[in-house]
């Protein structure tokens, strides 16, 4: 069996070298031809046509932006009408509502789709260890297990598709709201002329802690948000996406409201393709 591996940004590049390393066939798609060229180096075999994949695969794996790219890589006149009798498999994050509607596509396309989404970055992409939440059938999930096991040791069946989309937006919710919460008491006590280390010694200790702070904390003190796995931008489009469904299912979001102002600062400021801990600076 032969994947097509569409989108080779960030996690995609990390996600193929995975699959090459327990040497899965491949053929890989990026818009961008220069992000292919190392990849090609280390085995995949790439093009810049998405309808050559599509023709050359039986599984289609996508690591696109948001739901506007899939549509314009798959879901074009051209593309749709090839995936009869293949499976697609959405990585990306999306919410819940684009992921049923691509689904409804392929379907009237007779292709089949599940969703699997990630949580964990390039660290975990290279070392297998991502935590993958599939939305789909018990059928699709123990056909495509061994596949997905790649990535990450113990894909979870969260339910049908949608399903482990709406998680994965629970899940960057967290990201954002506990990183700028993390971010603002930070910049609080060093402004207070607290000493960040003592400040650091007592939230280590306590129940509200939680490890992403250490993660951030080096980079918000340095204000170094260079070579980021996720970026600030794909934060707020992960915000938004929240933000649409949440008013869909009208929960209160005047909470997240405020942290999207804080994420949207940080991009005013520039740090929209730096790491999301440029929050940090947004506030101080
Ligand atoms: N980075 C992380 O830590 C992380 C973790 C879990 C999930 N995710 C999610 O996974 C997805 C990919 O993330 P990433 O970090 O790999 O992002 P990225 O580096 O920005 O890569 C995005 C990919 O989508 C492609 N793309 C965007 N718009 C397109 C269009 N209109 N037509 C064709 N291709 C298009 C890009 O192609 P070009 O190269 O041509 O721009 C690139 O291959 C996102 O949904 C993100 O939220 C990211």
């Amino acid at each position: 069996m032969k994947i097509g591996f569409l989108g080779t940004g960030l996690m995609g590049q990390a996600m193929i070298q995975r699959l090459l390393s327990v040497r899965v066939p491949l053929i890989a798609y990026n818009r961008t031809f220069s992000k292919l060229e190392a990849l090609k180096e280390v085995g995949a075999e790439i093009t810049s046509s998405p309808i050559e994949v599509i023709q050359a695969s039986d599984c289609l794996i996508l690591m696109l932006t948001n739901a506007a790219a899939i549509r314009e890589v798959i879901l074009s006149e051209n593309a749709a009408s090839l995936l009869a009798n293949r499976t697609v498999i959405q990585m990306g994050t999306i919410s819940p509502s684009e992921s049923k509607a691509i689904q409804k596509a392929v379907l009237e396309n007779k292709g089949d789709y599940l969703e699997a989404p990630v949580l964990g970055s390039i660290p975990e992409a290279n070392a297998g260890k991502l935590l993958v939440m599939v939305g789909g059938t018990q059928t699709q999930f123990e056909k495509w297990s061994e596949l997905l096991q790649h990535f990450g040791t113990e894909p979870m069946l969260i339910g049908e598709v949608g399903t482990a989309a709406a998680m994965k937006l629970g899940l960057n919710q967290l990201i954002a709201s506990l990183t700028s919460s993390f971010a603002l008491s930070l910049s609080f006590v060093e402004k207070q002329g607290v000493d960040v280390e003592k400040f650091m010694q007592v939230l280590r200790q306590s129940a509200l802690y939680a490890p992403t702070f250490d993660k951030k904390l080096q980079r918000m003190r340095d204000r170094n948000y260079d070579n980021p796995n996720f970026p600030t931008k794909h934060l707020l489009k992960d915000i938004d996406l929240f933000l649409a469904q949440g008013q869909e299912i009208e929960i209160n979001l005047v909470g997240l409201e405020g942290v999207r102002q804080v994420v949207s600062k940080a991009i005013e400021l520039g740090f929209s393709d730096e790491d999301y801990s440029a929050i940090f600076s947004a506030i101080e």
